[in-house]
């Protein structure tokens, strides 16, 4: 990406001369209506699921990480070492990923375990919204609970698959999911 998506000299008075301060620039782009797939097509919703907010019949809880790191996304996908200095990176930094490095100064240890856990808990939920929202006939699939319900499942599948930025959100809204589509009537019944 061109250095001005993000950056611009005419931007002074932000750090970095940044575009829009750190914690609003990432999800300028990174949210539901990126306006990069068709309307009303959620392709991506890191920053919905990040702050916690946008689901239906679910309130709103923001991702454990956001009030220690004030909002920004950068903690994680631009992670600099503090020992890095002017080094440039082959990881954290400008490539945007979000390296184990990034996360051992809260998690001893790294958080793959606590990830693969909450993957787990969170991936059973989508099996069962999936299996149930199959299950609403056809002339059921316009009506605002089964609507509602697919907008959760979307947002979820649009974190990285699997809610990776809010698991515990994702499953808040899986659940609130489970109970919109246990109002309706399904073929077997
Ligand atoms: C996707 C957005 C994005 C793009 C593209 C981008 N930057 Fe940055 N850049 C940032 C952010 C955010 C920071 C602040 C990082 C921080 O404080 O953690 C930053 C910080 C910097 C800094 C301050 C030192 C540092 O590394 O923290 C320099 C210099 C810089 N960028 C240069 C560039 C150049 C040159 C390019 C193009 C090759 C570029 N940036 C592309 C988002 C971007
Ligand atoms: C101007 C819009 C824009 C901004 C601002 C922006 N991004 Fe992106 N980002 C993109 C696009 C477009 C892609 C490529 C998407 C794709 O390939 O599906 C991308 C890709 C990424 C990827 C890789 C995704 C993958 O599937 O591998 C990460 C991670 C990422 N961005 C994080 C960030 C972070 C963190 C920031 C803020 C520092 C940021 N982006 C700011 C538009 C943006
Ligand atoms: C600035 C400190 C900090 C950093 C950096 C950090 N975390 Fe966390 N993380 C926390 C805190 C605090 C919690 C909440 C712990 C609790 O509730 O017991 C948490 C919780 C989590 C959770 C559980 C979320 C949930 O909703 O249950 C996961 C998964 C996680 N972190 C993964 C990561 C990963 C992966 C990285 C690195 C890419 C990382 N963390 C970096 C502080 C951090
Ligand atoms: C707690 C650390 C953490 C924070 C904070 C965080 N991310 Fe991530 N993000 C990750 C990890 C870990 C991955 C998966 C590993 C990877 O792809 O580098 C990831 C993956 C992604 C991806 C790729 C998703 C895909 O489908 O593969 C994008 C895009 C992204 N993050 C954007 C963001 C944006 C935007 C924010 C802020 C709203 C953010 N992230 C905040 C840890 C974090």
């Amino acid at each position: 990406m061109a250095c001005s998506s993000c950056h611009s000299h005419a931007r002074e008075d932000v750090e970095a001369y940044l575009l829009l301060p750190k914690n609003e620039l990432c999800i300028s782009c990174h949210k539901m209506d990126c306006g990069c797939a068709g309307k009303g097509v959620i392709h991506q919703s890191q920053a919905e699921m990040f702050r916690g907010v946008e689901g239906r019949g679910a309130l709103g809880i923001p991702s454990k990480h956001f009030g220690q790191m004030q909002g920004s996304c950068t903690p994680c996908h631009m992670y600099r070492p503090p020992e890095a200095g002017e080094a440039v990176l082959t990881e954290g930094g400008h490539t945007f990923d979000a390296p184990v490095s990034a996360c051992l100064p809260c998690h001893q240890g790294g958080a793959e375990a606590l990830v693969a856990q909450r993957r787990s808990e969170v991936e059973s939920l989508l099996a069962q919204v999936e299996e149930a929202l199959g299950a609403v006939p056809s002339e059921l699939q316009g009506s605002p609970l089964y609507q509602d319900a697919k907008h959760n499942l979307d947002m979820v599948h649009g974190d990285g698959g699997w809610g990776l930025h809010n698991p515990t959100y994702a499953k808040a809204l899986l659940e609130a999911a489970l109970e919109m589509l246990q109002a309706l009537p399904t073929e077997e019944r």
